[in-house]
């Protein structure tokens, strides 16, 4: 229609017109995350690591009294979701856990906090447990780099001192609920501290505070093939369209990513409605105690001693139902083929090779806790998410990994 020059100067007046200086704003922003399976100390017990996490995630107990671990010994963490960041001037860049079950991120776990002309130390102690780990040290106020040019001013950062569980990775991102960062200022317990999402926000770089998330199934120990947006979604990630549910407003799920759902195995219903979370943290499926009884006799799995998972046998396999996540008026499905661990990567767990465990664990209470399950990777990996806080909802679509068989 327009010859190309004239179509050029159309747009140029536009946005002269629109005032200058230009300025591309309010986009969403997409990041690459990684995924690493950190086994170069030989087999890892996994479940017992991820176990650890949910019992603090359940208990609530992130909070001043970093050091919580209950009973389970601390390992290192070794299933990771990572995104690198940068911050100071010029920037340390640090490799930090996508987390969506915590909101305090902080860094210094491996590489060591690298202080700027735009490190400001506030002084203020911090501490965070969480299960499976913990960290303590100093709240700094630095200038964050997500990516390539998004920058976050006076962003709050802990800067840890002594941390347990972290050594292969640098700290956290915490993009979950901004309430989570309350009680980890030792001494202002009741104050909370404003998350990346609320700074991009509030500094008007991102226009929605909506985070949009792209997991992928693997079978190699790292790669980078997951995606994290702030702003908005990225429509190539998923197909259909995104479903959103309302927060729980059962507690204590309703302090996280919390949602109502109830889970039905082939046609029979395992979990009656209840609440729990979706959490980038978590590798596996937790669900209450009574639902996985239920699961594991339908399956015919028997609990495996050495990775702590259900094992079952290629006929078993063979006859698997699909694990249905009713929520809202929508079904996810879990294949069988996602409900295994991938089977190339079973002596790296602790497993033989040619054995066929499943990815959904007993979360160690019965239902009716207020936190009867966690949808962690098994789940994420399969379905896109979406966690938007300014409309109190999570959203799910279904991806080309759905229904893909890659395990
Ligand atoms: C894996 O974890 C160990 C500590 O458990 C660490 O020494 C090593 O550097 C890590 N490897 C990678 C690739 O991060
Ligand atoms: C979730 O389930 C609880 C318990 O049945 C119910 O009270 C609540 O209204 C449901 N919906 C939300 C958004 O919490």
């Amino acid at each position: 229609m327009f010859p190309a020059a004239s179509l050029l100067t159309i747009i140029f007046l536009a946005l002269s017109i629109a005032g200058s200086p230009v300025e591309i704003d309010n986009s969403p922003v997409t990041l690459p995350i990684a995924r690493r399976l950190n086994v170069s100390n030989g087999p890892i017990n996994l479940l017992q690591q991820d176990k650890a996490r949910v019992t603090a995630l359940k208990d609530n107990s992130f909070s001043t009294q970093g050091g919580h671990t209950g009973s389970t010994p601390v390992t290192d963490v070794v299933l990771t979701y990572l995104i690198a960041v940068g911050i100071g001037s010029p920037a340390t860049t640090y490799n930090l856990i996508v987390d969506t079950g915590s909101s305090n991120t902080w860094v210094g776990a491996n590489t060591k906090y690298v202080k700027t002309k735009t490190s400001v130390d506030t002084r203020e102690p911090v501490s965070v447990g969480y299960g499976s780990g913990s960290f303590s040290g100093t709240e700094y106020i630095d200038t964050v780099t997500l990516g390539s040019g998004l920058t976050i001013t006076a962003q709050s950062i802990g800067v840890a001192s002594t941390s347990a569980g972290f050594t292969s990775v640098d700290g956290i991102l915490g993009i979950g609920p901004v309430g989570l960062t309350s009680d980890t200022l030792t001494n202002e317990p009741t104050k909370t501290i404003p998350t990346v999402t609320d700074n991009l926000y509030s500094q008007g770089t991102i226009s929605q505070k909506v985070i949009g998330i792209s997991f992928e199934p693997t079978i190699s120990k790292t790669v980078t093939n997951g995606e994290l947006t702030f702003g908005g979604t990225d429509a190539t990630k998923y197909t259909g369209s995104i479903e959103y549910t309302p927060i729980t407003t059962t507690y204590p799920s309703s302090n996280y990513w919390g949602i109502n759902q109830s889970i039905s195995y082939g046609s029979t219903t395992i979990l009656s409605s209840t609440a729990g979370i979706v959490d980038t943290g978590t590798t596996f499926v937790y669900i209450a105690s009574d639902a996985y009884a239920k699961y594991k006799s339908a399956t015919g799995g028997t609990l495996d001693a050495a990775t702590g998972l259900l094992l079952i046998s290629s006929s078993q396999y063979k006859a698997l139902k699909n694990l249905n996540f009713h929520i809202g008026s929508k079904t996810y499905a879990l294949t069988p083929n996602a409900q295994i661990w991938p089977r190339s990567l079973n002596s790296y767990v602790g497993g033989s090779s040619n054995a066929i465990y499943l990815m959904v664990s007993d979360i160690g209470t019965p239902s009716g806790a207020g936190f009867d399950f966690v949808n962690g990777y098994t789940f994420l990996e399969r379905f896109y998410s979406v966690f938007d806080t300014a409309n109190s909802r999570v959203g799910f679509a279904e991806t080309s990994y759905t229904d893909a068989t890659t395990n």
